[in-house]
């Protein structure tokens, strides 16, 4: 606490570094901006206690100041260990009037490199607003401050936080630990959030995924908005976005030559579409594998050879996960791997690679080349390097996606947290309706010169459509 703004970030001295980043951002964030210049004045998000549990970059500093020049009072943390840029996680503490000596901006508790340990310390961070209230909205991505509401109503109505079993994963016993120290602190703690939350706005799909599996066990807390599928947002950031920065985090944390390599990229989704298209525009022979047979069939017309991962495992350079599953690389075929392979996962967690079962192979040896660069070298003497220890190796080993396309992503985060405080809805997950996705576009046009054509009336008659939109069916695909 420092002038009476709570952090805990690497070096609030780097923040001068992160406002010019912060800076250029604006200007390339013409969505986000925008939307700041239309509803500022009106401060609709008064009153609105916001906790985000999104990547601490460059790009979310500008949706952080967008919710704040929107009213809204907000604490942040990272949803991944390894993303948060801590210049722009200092720039955001000191905001754009404070100095290092007094910060006036907003708290944040997020840095590169977390343990777990820290991390669920700072998740815990976002429920403690002023005079002991809890946030009234969130922006998630992944669902882990979701889960943890959820968890802790729980647990609380049970009036205790069962022990972990062998089988539970290192970080759900980290959630349990959490967790019981929460209920010996307060054993009303979240039980009295969820009561008081307007709801949730969700960036990603694997979040989504979580967030219907709780709806449709009637178990929901409170309503959500999936600004995942936005199409503004996953035909965009997910594909385009992954375009710029898997091979931003390759050439990073390797900068080997990727013309000429036989890449295979684990899924067909939108990931793994942009994926696929960032490899092969750097000339690398790209191969797919999927369970989908739309996607598998996407692939094949997109002139991709699609495989078992088996027939490549002992051919591939590069190894990319994108499908936000579990145990899509395991440690026996890692260890089938040509000598140097790189294994990355750009889906949302780290089970996609066992790393679990890597760990555990007999007379493994793990080296670190540089932070979230390791070489893991079998018995055998071949190695295998892995990136940002299986994590999101776009965030861990680069800086996320590009600002203009998260001023896409993040419009939408906007308007989802002002659906949420303004509008009522019930305990549902929710899509942000057809006129807002197509003005998300709108907003991002003139940036890109791009110069729209307008319906005449007689044409938008034909076609049953207003002039101003919106211009297509909900079932419509893009
Ligand atoms: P998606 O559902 O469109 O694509 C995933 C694809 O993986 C599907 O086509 C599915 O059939 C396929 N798949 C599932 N299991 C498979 C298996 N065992 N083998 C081969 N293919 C399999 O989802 P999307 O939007 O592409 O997202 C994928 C992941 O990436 C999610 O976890 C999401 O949260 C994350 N994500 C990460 C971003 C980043 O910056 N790194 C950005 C956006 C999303």
């Amino acid at each position: 606490n420092r002038n009476g703004v709570e952090f805990a970030v690497r070096d609030l001295d780097l923040a001068a570094a992160g406002r010019h980043q912060i800076r250029l951002a604006e200007h390339e964030m013409p969505g986000l901006m925008a939307l700041r210049r239309e509803f500022a004045a009106k401060q609709p998000l008064r009153g609105a206690r916001i906790a985000g549990s999104l990547h601490m970059t460059v790009q979310t500093a500008v949706l952080i100041e967008t919710l704040v020049a929107l009213g809204a009072d907000v604490r942040w943390v990272s949803c991944n260990i390894f993303s948060t840029q801590d210049e722009a996680a200092a720039a955001v503490v000191v905001g754009p009037e404070g100095t290092v000596d007094a910060p006036a901006g907003t708290p944040v508790f997020a840095w590169k490199g977390e343990t777990l340990e820290e991390y669920w310390w700072c998740t815990m961070r976002l429920f403690e607003f002023a005079d002991g209230q809890g946030p009234n909205l969130i922006v998630d991505d992944g669902g882990d401050a979701t889960l943890l509401v959820h968890k802790g109503v729980d647990f609380e109505a049970a009036g205790t936080v069962p022990a972990a079993t062998e089988d539970d994963h290192e970080e759900y016993r980290l959630i349990l630990e959490t967790l019981r120290g929460s209920l010996t602190a307060d054993p009303q703690r979240f039980t009295r959030i969820a009561a008081g939350m307007r709801g949730v706005s969700e960036e990603t799909t694997t979040g989504v995924t979580r967030l219907y599996e709780l709806a449709r066990g009637g178990r929901l807390l409170f309503p959500a908005i999936n600004v995942n599928d936005s199409v503004t947002k996953s035909k965009f950031d997910n594909k385009y976005g992954i375009r710029h920065s898997l091979i931003d985090g390759l050439n990073r944390a390797t900068d080997v030559m990727l013309g000429g390599k036989l890449a295979v990229v684990c899924g067909y989704g939108d990931v793994g579409k942009g994926a696929a298209e960032s490899l092969r525009g750097q000339g690398a022979r790209v191969v797919v594998t999927e369970i989908d047979p739309i996607c598998a069939l996407q692939a094949a017309m997109d002139g991709l050879q699609v495989v078992e991962l088996d027939d490549v495992i002992d051919q591939g350079d590069i190894f990319i996960t994108t499908t936000g599953g579990v145990d899509i690389i395991l440690a026996e075929q890692m260890a089938r791997m040509k000598h140097n392979a790189i294994v990355g996962n750009v889906g949302h967690f780290d089970n996609e690679i066992d790393m679990a079962g890597l760990a555990r192979v007999p007379g493994i040896v793990k080296t670190e080349v540089k932070p979230q660069v390791h070489e893991w070298q079998f018995p055998d003497g071949h190695s295998i390097l892995v990136l940002s220890e299986g994590r999101l190796m776009n965030l861990g080993n680069a800086t996320g996606h590009p600002s203009f396309v998260m001023s896409s992503s993040f419009a939408n985060q906007v308007l989802a947290q002002l659906e949420l405080w303004q509008g009522e809805y019930a305990n549902e997950v929710f899509t942000l309706p057809k006129h807002l996705d197509e003005k998300v576009a709108r907003l991002h046009l003139d940036a890109l010169g791009v110069r729209l054509s307008t319906l005449s009336k007689k044409q938008a008659e034909y076609l049953g459509l207003h002039v101003e939109g919106p211009y297509k069916p909900e079932h419509y695909r893009y």
